[in-house]
Order: structure tokens, then C-alpha cells, then sequence
């Protein structure tokens, strides 16, 4: 009985420990940004990413999209590659004109804002789910679900005329419906094959500690910067021993230039009690070494500064007094000769 409780325990635990390993997804996302400043005047612009890694960008100007990775193209042929891009041509014309034929139909005013986010992720199983979302004027307005287009909640009332004109063009949302379901995930698993070393790189994190602006009289920001780790899940506390600091305040996670990612943990304290604090950095790249840095450290060697400042000038005063001593005996010796 005993034994079957143990076993029943052991294997909760076994689930419980395999549900707790994070597993890392990599979702492809695409934004697409079209500007209207009036009639005449429309640019389009496009960006991708896979995970944190950004692959791809497309500028207006331009008639191809650029790889930004050796590995962007994923395991396309350079065929179904090209194919792909004359698509995506034919599409940012029609979208162009569409949205103009819509502003004219509906009476919208310029300058107008569009954009687009679609995408799809792939988990280690092949199960794959997309999404297709477009805004306009910064705000969200219609997606594409399953096989057609849904309105968004809280979507303008224009949104409603579009939707209906969106929703009789059969061509399109199978077309929307084929790149979401087939070609997005095919592409996807070829990216991750062929990006796999990039994607799954670990890059150590670099801290240090530093003083932020004063928050008031008798009180200490303490700020500890990490930066320069990938991937960007991080952990990072302020601690007093191993009592993590509940007042500990993280910024957003910032990214560097070199696609490595940054944030500060500031934590506010009365200046006599700052000394026996630490900052506790976790991160995958670490391997359970977590970074600890003490902020008693730098007090120490600023105690350690003013101990020898202290010390020279106990030295001086030494020097001083025994030099007195000896001039004013020196005269005392030359009045007996
Ligand atoms: C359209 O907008 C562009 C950019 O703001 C501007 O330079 C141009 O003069 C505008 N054209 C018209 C016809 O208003
Ligand atoms: C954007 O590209 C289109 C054609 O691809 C062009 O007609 C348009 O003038 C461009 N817009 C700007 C602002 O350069
Ligand atoms: C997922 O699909 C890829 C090819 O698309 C295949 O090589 C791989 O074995 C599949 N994985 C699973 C778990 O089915």
C-alpha cells in the first residue's frame, strides 16, 4: 500500500517535472505597416521575425524582400522562393488598392494607418496555429478565423461594410486560408531546421551595479543592470541573503543592437540599510551559475578607501609631530654646546 502511494507520488512528481521544462516556441511573425497620406501618397513596408530573430524586412521601395539571416529562405527552393515573392508582390498591390477603392466607398478620412500582423508557429509535434490580424488606425479591427473573416470586438462600424465586401471574394480567403495553414508551417519547420544553431544559441549575460537618481532624502536607488544574454527569458532580483526583495521594480526587457536583450531591477532602500544587499541573476545561459553581485562589495571598497586615506594621513600627522620634536630639540642641543 505504502509502496503504491510512493509510486503514485513518484510519478506525480514526474509529470509535474516535465510540465515545469519551458518549451521554446519560435512563431514566425510578419507586420506589415501601410501608410495613406492621401490619395496619392502610400508606402508599405515589411517585417519579419522568428522568436526574437528578425529574418526578413521589405521595404517600399523595393521588389524583393530581404534575407536578413544566412538562413532566412528556410528549406525553399530558390523556385518556391521566387514564387513566393511574386505572391507577395500581387498582394501589396491589391492590398494598396483596396484600402484606396474602401476610403473612397466609405468616405474615410486621410492620412490613414494599416497594419497588418500575421504569422504561425510550429510545436514539436507538427501541430501549428496562425493567426491573421489587421488595424486600422492603431486599432484592431478584423482577423481572419478558420476559413473567413471575423470581426474584431469593439471594431469601428465601418469595419462591418468591409468585412462583407472581404467575405465575397472566395479567391482570396483561400488563398489567406493555403499560406496560413500549409505554406506558413512548411516554412516555418524549414526555418528552424535551417536556423537551428542560431536560434538556439546561448549568449551569458554581463552585470553590474550602479546608483540611480536619488529618490528622496535618506533613501538609495540601487540599480542592477544585466545585459548582453540571449534568449531574453531572464531572472533577476535585488536580495537580502536568499530573501528575494519584494520591492525589486524590472523595466521592460530591452533589445541591444546586437540581438542580445538588457534590463534593469531597481529596488529603493534607506541609505543604512543598503549594505548586505545583493543582485541575483538567473538565466539559461548560466547553467544554474547564477551572477551575484553585492552591494556591501562596493561599500566594502569604498570603506577600504577611506581606511588608507585615513591611514596616510595618521602617517602625515606622525611625520609632522616628529619632525617638530626634532627641530625643537635641535635649537635645546646647539643652547648646552
Ligand atoms: C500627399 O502627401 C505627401 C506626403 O505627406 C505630400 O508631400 C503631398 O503633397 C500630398 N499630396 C496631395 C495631393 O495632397
Ligand atoms: C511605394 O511604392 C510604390 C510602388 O511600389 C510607389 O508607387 C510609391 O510611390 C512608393 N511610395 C513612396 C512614399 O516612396
Ligand atoms: C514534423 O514535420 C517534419 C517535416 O515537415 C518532419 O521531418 C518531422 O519528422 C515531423 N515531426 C514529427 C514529430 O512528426
Amino acid at each position: 500500500m505504502g509502496c503504491l502511494l510512493f509510486l503514485l507520488l513518484w510519478a506525480l512528481l514526474q509529470a509535474w517535472g516535465s510540465a515545469e521544462v519551458p518549451q521554446r516556441l519560435f512563431p514566425l511573425r510578419c507586420l506589415q505597416i501601410s501608410s495613406f497620406a492621401n490619395s496619392s501618397w502610400t508606402r508599405t513596408d515589411g517585417l519579419a521575425w522568428l522568436g526574437e530573430l528578425q529574418t526578413h524586412s521589405w521595404r517600399n521601395g523595393s521588389d524583393t524582400i530581404r534575407s536578413l539571416k544566412p538562413w532566412s529562405q528556410g528549406t525553399f527552393s530558390d523556385r518556391e522562393w521566387k514564387t513566393l515573392q511574386q505572391l507577395f508582390r500581387v498582394y501589396r498591390d491589391s492590398f494598396t488598392r483596396d484600402v484606396k477603392e474602401f476610403a473612397k466607398m466609405l468616405r474615410l478620412a486621410y492620412p490613414m494607418e494599416v497594419q497588418v500582423s500575421a504569422g504561425c508557429e510550429v510545436d514539436p509535434g507538427n501541430a501549428s496555429n496562425n493567426f491573421f490580424h489587421i488595424a486600422f488606425q492603431g486599432r484592431h479591427i478584423l482577423s481572419f478565423q478558420g476559413s473567413s473573416w471575423e470581426l474584431a470586438q469593439e471594431a469601428p462600424d465601418v469595419a462591418n461594410s468591409v468585412i462583407r465586401v472581404l467575405n465575397q471574394h472566395q479567391g482570396t480567403k483561400e488563398t489567406v486560408h493555403w499560406l496560413l495553414n500549409d505554406i506558413c508551417p512548411q516554412y516555418v519547420s524549414g526555418l528552424l531546421e535551417s536556423g537551428k544553431a542560431e536560434l538556439e544559441k546561448q549568449v551569458k549575460p554581463k552585470a553590474w551595479l550602479s546608483h540611480g537618481p536619488s529618490p528622496g532624502p535618506g533613501h538609495l536607488l540601487l540599480v542592477c543592470h544585466v545585459s548582453g544574454f540571449y534568449p531574453k527569458p531572464v531572472w533577476v532580483m535585488w536580495m537580502r541573503g536568499e530573501q528575494e526583495q519584494p520591492g525589486t521594480q524590472q523595466g521592460d526587457v530591452l533589445p541591444n543592437a546586437d540581438e542580445t536583450w538588457y534590463l534593469q531591477a531597481t529596488l529603493e532602500v534607506p541609505a543604512g540599510e543598503a549594505a548586505d544587499l545583493s543582485c541575483r541573476v538567473k538565466h539559461s545561459s548560466l547553467e544554474g551559475q547564477d551572477i551575484v553581485l553585492y552591494w556591501g562589495g562596493s561599500r566594502a571598497s569604498v570603506g577600504l578607501i577611506v581606511l588608507a586615506i585615513l591611514a596616510c594621513l595618521l602617517f602625515l600627522l606622525a611625520l609632522v609631530i616628529g619632525v617638530t620634536f626634532w627641530f625643537k630639540r635641535l635649537p635645546s642641543y646647539q643652547g648646552i654646546l
